[in-house]
């Protein structure tokens, strides 16, 4: 027998069900604080797993109360949302996926995982993979955006930098794929509201990234909050039981959402907290995070035959050995270990790349030719409540980053402009009625060659807990904008959110307009980057931009129906009081270089289905300084026994061009692009003619398309 197999041999039944529980430690609050006396369960094995808790002094503590005072010394895991960034703060997810980089996304959760190892931290809740089509839903900011071809890369690149090559190392830690499944889609755009999608969504959409994950080796998953037409995902045999551990030969650990198996209490499949955990247990749940239902009710329902000793001992076995595989076993002290490797978090390194991350993230949605800032711009009035906002820069979930943290937004211009006249005005706070600072504000802009706005939502407005209704600026920020607009002078919009803010106003009248997002530590510095020229803008959107949230769900990737949108024509899917257009397409974003694609060719005008494919693209740069262009690539099954989205995001390919320069670029279409879930979910490729496309975003007037035949013998 295993170390492991051996260990559980030897454990009470209340030893085994200790383990499957985890408790918070409250150093951070992310749920509803429980009542619970932690130290005692620890002491006594009936706690085997803790979250929220990190230093690596605080953590040596605790594990040693495991390790040294309990009967089997089995140590704890240490789990903690690190999602994007510990103490070195990163750009959230959704500002991340616009750099459309894996190797990028893959070095920040590098650093996320060492500098969260350093603090004694094992397990990460992260990565967040819930694709999305609706700004509404405040969690829109912790997860990729609306494409689940964007969303598995993105979900690769995590695993893959957190984990490590090893992940027993001391600079490994478990990746958690969450929330397992669709929780992007919740009715009104509510969080935890109920989720009713098709079969063929989740197949098509939700899945995708899960199985990216699976695929690069994440060691744990987590099960949202919501339920799927009925069936709350925490007690999902389906799609835990039948699809995760059996289709997909998932044999990690799930952890539960925070207190989610209590709550199928109140989703209503259950009658009490013994019911909940016998269902969350069959369903294939191991670690119950925070609600004890597992403590309380597990052994009463093995008593009343709810669940079997065998079921309790596969839990409890996934989760040895889920320690074992972190080297918890052989020095449960590894992660954390030595205080010099604790202080030195190598800091200037860390905050370069939270610099380049931060630059990679913003996206510049309009130029009238105002960015980048010419030079000369000696008088700059920098106003608006997110201008010296520092907490606000690191968004929601946060982890470690100290509040202190990050570089303000004029910091960043004041130091990257030494020889401007920079003044600042709030003019208004983030939210709030209070208008009295507006006067002040505009005043400061009058003697001003350019206004730099800094608009946008406050940190709490998205993530958790945290949806709108109605997305736009919040408070009386509307009010500041037009009275500083009215000037007649130069402004350059800035936008810090977690989300699209719908503000078609805003584009038509500023400048400039530019999503900052919330880019964490070095927040200001790669704003001023971005807005002097020294980083030539390469970010694009990994979300679809609402011209109205009556638009949502919106996105790219739509299928045709039967009467597509056609203003000419009345009975066709539109809209009587808008277009059917959003403000922005996908893919969207501005370089200070203008570029261009020409030449869009493949190989041959037949393929053999389950061949690979060639294109190629000419991509002009018809600017006067180098820049970046990103290149997507789209098929279209034209004619199908299952109708296609009109475009599918299929690849892509970044260059970056000398001024003038045009370059050929190659862009392989694997044999798996053209495959989609048949009727039986199984991936098909049918024959036919499909339609391959490139472009500088998903805008279907401005792409390059050819047709090309799969052959299917
Ligand atoms: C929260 C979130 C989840 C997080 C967990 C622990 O409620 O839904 O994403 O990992 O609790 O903080």
């Amino acid at each position: 027998m295993s170390r492991v197999e051996t260990l559980l041999a030897a454990m009470t039944l209340e030893e085994k069900i200790g383990q499957l529980n985890m408790a918070t430690a409250d150093r951070v609050v992310t749920g509803p604080v429980l009542p619970g006396d932690t130290e005692a369960g620890i002491r006594s094995g009936r706690i085997g797993c803790m979250l929220n808790l990190w230093g690596a002094e605080p953590a040596r503590a605790i594990q040693r109360m495991a390790v040294e005072e309990t009967r089997l010394g089995i140590p704890l895991l240490l789990g903690f949302d690190v999602v994007h960034g510990h103490r070195t703060i990163f750009p959230i997810p959704l500002a991340e996926a616009a750099a459309f980089d894996a190797a990028l996304w893959e070095r920040t959760a590098r650093v996320a995982a060492v500098e969260a190892a350093e603090d004694g931290i094992a397990m990460t809740f992260a990565p967040m993979l819930d694709v999305t089509r609706d700004p509404r839903w405040g969690r829109i900011a912790e997860g990729p955006g609306e494409d689940p071809w964007l969303a598995s890369r993105f979900a690769e690149a995590k695993v893959r930098g957190f984990q490590g090559d090893d992940l027993s190392a001391a600079t490994s830690v478990a990746a958690s794929a969450k929330h397992f499944l669709a929780y992007g889609a919740p009715t009104g755009g509510r969080d935890y509201a109920s989720v009713d999608v098709s079969d063929r969504a989740l197949h098509e959409v939700y899945l995708p990234p899960f199985q990216a994950a699976l695929a690069a080796g994440c060691a744990t998953v987590m099960p949202g909050f919501n339920d799927i037409a009925g069936i709350p995902m925490t007690a999902h045999v389906p799609l835990l039981r039948h699809w995760l551990r059996g289709q997909a030969g998932f044999d990690g650990v799930v952890v539960s959402d925070y207190n989610a198996i209590a709550e199928l209490i109140r989703h209503g499949v259950a009658s009490d907290l013994v019911e909940a955990a016998a269902l969350a247990l069959k369903a294939g749940v191991d670690i119950d995070m925070m609600s004890s239902a597992y403590a309380r009710g597990l052994s009463t329902a093995l008593e009343r035959g709810l669940v079997e000793i065998g079921e309790i001992d596969a839990a409890a076995l996934r989760v040895l050995t889920l320690k074992e595989q972190l080297g918890l076993f052989d020095d449960p002290y590894r992660r954390g270990a030595s205080s010099a490797t604790a202080g030195s978090y190598e800091a200037a390194a860390r905050r370069e790349l939270a610099r380049e991350a931060a630059c990679r993230a913003i996206v510049v949605l309009t130029n009238s030719g105002l960015l980048p800032l010419a030079a000369k711009s000696r008088r700059i009035a920098v106003v608006g409540p997110l201008a010296n906002a520092r907490a606000e820069m690191r968004g929601s979930w946060s982890a470690a980053g100290e509040p202190d943290d990050p570089v303000t937004i004029l910091e960043g211009l004041r130091a990257a402009l030494p020889g401007s006249e920079i003044v600042f005005a709030e003019g208004v706070a983030i939210d709030g009625e209070d208008v009295r600072g507006v006067a002040e504000a505009v005043a400061a802009c009058r003697a001003a060659d350019v206004i730099v706005l800094c608009l946008g939502e406050a940190a709490w407005m998205s993530g958790e807990a945290a949806s709108r209704a109605n997305p736009v600026l919040p408070g009386r920020q509307r009010q500041l904008a037009e009275a500083v607009l009215d000037l007649g002078k130069p402004v350059v919009a800035l936008l810090s959110c977690g989300r699209p803010l719908i503000a078609p106003w805003l584009e038509e009248r500023a400048g400039a307009l530019v999503a900052t997002w919330f880019l964490g530590s070095e927040a200001g510095n790669a704003i001023a980057d971005v807005l002097t020229g020294r980083f030539n803008p390469t970010g694009r959107l990994p979300i679809t931009w609402p011209r109205d949230i009556g638009q949502a769900p919106i996105f790219y990737a739509a299928r045709s129906s039967g009467r597509p949108n056609n203003p000419k024509d009345h009975y066709t899917s539109k809209y009587l009081d808008m277009p059917v257009e959003p403000q922005f397409p996908f893919g969207h974003g501005l370089s200070y270089s203008p570029l261009a694609l020409e030449n869009l060719s493949v190989g041959a005008e037949k393929f053999q289905a389950g061949e690979d494919v060639l294109a190629s693209v000419d991509v002009v740069n018809q600017g006067a300084i180098a820049g970046e262009a990103t290149i997507f690539l789209f098929i279209r099954d034209v004619v199908a026994s299952v109708a296609r989205p009109l475009l599918e995001l299929k690849g892509l390919a970044k260059i970056t061009l000398a001024p003038g320069a045009r370059e050929n670029v190659r862009l392989p279409v694997p044999a798996s692009a053209f495959a989609f879930p048949n009727a039986e979910f199984q991936p098909t490729i049918e024959p036919g003619r499909f339609e391959l496309s490139v472009g500088l975003s998903a805008d279907r007037t401005r792409l390059l398309t050819v047709s090309i035949e799969a052959i299917v013998d």
